[in-house]
C-alpha cells in the first residue's frame, strides 16, 4: 500500500486472472475514495448521500414538514438525508413531512420513505407518482442517470429525456415557491431546458458538490422559487 500525494494510504487492486480492467479501476475507485469510507461510517446508502448534503446546507430548501419526490433514488442515501431533514423518518406524526421515492431498481425500506419500484419513463409513471404524493410537493428532486450505451449522442439524448421528463412532472405537482433539483452532465444540450426552467422558476443555477467526483461531467441544475401553480393540489 502506498500513499497518495494527500499523504492517505492508496490502495492497489491486482489486475489479470478473471478481473477485467475496468473492475480493477472501479474497485481501486472505491477503495481510495474517502465519501465510501464516510458513508459507511455514518450509516448512509450511499456516497451520493453527501452531494445532496452539501448542496442543501448551501442553498437550504429542505425544510421541516415538506413533500419531497426522490426520482432514481436507490440505495437511497439521498432518501435518508432528505427523510432526516423533512423530519418524516421520525416516529411522531407532528409536523413531519413526506419523502416519495421510486426507482427503477429495488430499494430495501427506509423510515419515512414511501417507495415503488417502476420506470419513471413509463406512460403510467406520473399517475402512481400523484397517488403516492397525494396533493402538491415542495421539493422535486431527480439524481436518475440512464446507463450509457458508449454512443454519445444517444447517451446524451437519453439523459436529456429524463431531466426534461422529470422537470415537466416538477411543474405540475410543485407547490409555490417549490425546488426542482436534477442531475445533468455538462453536455450544452440542456439549453431549452435550462430557457424553461428560467420561466417557471425565480432562481435557475448549476451546481457542482465537493462530493461530485471532479473528473466527471456530472453537474445538477437547482431551480429555486417556482413561479407556477400546480395541478395537483388545486
Ligand atoms: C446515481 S443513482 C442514484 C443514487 C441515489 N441518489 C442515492 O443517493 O443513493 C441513479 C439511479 O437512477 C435510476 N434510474 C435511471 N433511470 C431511471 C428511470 N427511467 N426510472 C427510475 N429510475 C431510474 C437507476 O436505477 C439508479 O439507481
Amino acid at each position: 500500500m502506498a500513499k497518495d500525494t494527500t499523504g492517505r494510504l492508496h490502495v492497489t487492486v491486482k489486475s489479470g486472472g478473471k478481473r477485467k480492467l475496468s473492475s480493477k479501476l472501479w474497485l481501486e475507485r472505491q477503495l481510495n475514495d474517502p465519501y465510501v469510507t464516510q458513508a459507511k461510517r455514518d450509516g448512509f446508502r450511499s456516497r451520493a448521500a453527501y452531494k445532496l448534503q452539501e448542496i442543501d446546507d448551501k442553498h437550504r430548501f429542505l425544510k421541516r414538514g415538506q413533500v419531497v419526490v426522490d426520482l432514481g433514488a436507490a440505495p437511497g442515501g439521498w432518501s435518508q438525508i432528505a427523510a432526516k431533514r423533512v423530519g418524516s423518518a421520525e416516529g411522531k406524526d407532528n409536523g413531519r413531512g413526506k419523502v416519495v421515492a421510486i426507482d427503477l431498481l429495488e430499494m430495501p425500506e427506509l423510515p419515512g420513505v414511501t417507495f415503488a419500484q417502476m420506470d419513471f419513463l413509463d406512460e403510467h409513471a406520473p399517475d402512481k407518482l400523484r397517488a403516492m404524493i397525494g396533493g402538491g410537493a415542495d421539493v422535486v428532486m431527480s439524481d436518475m442517470a440512464a446507463n450509457t450505451t458508449g454512443h454519445r449522442k444517444t447517451d446524451q439524448l437519453r439523459i436529456i429525456g429524463l431531466v426534461e421528463n422529470a422537470a415537466a412532472f416538477a411543474c405540475e405537482i410543485l407547490n409555490p415557491g417549490g425546488t426542482f433539483l436534477a442531475k445533468v452532465f455538462q453536455s450544452g444540450a440542456e439549453a431549452d431546458l435550462l430557457a424553461q426552467l428560467k420561466r417557471d422558476f425565480a432562481t435557475v443555477k448549476h451546481v457542482k458538490p465537493a462530493a461530485s467526483r471532479q473528473d466527471s461531467s456530472e453537474r445538477y441544475v437547482l431551480a429555486l422559487g417556482f413561479r407556477g401553480t400546480n395541478t395537483a393540489s388545486a
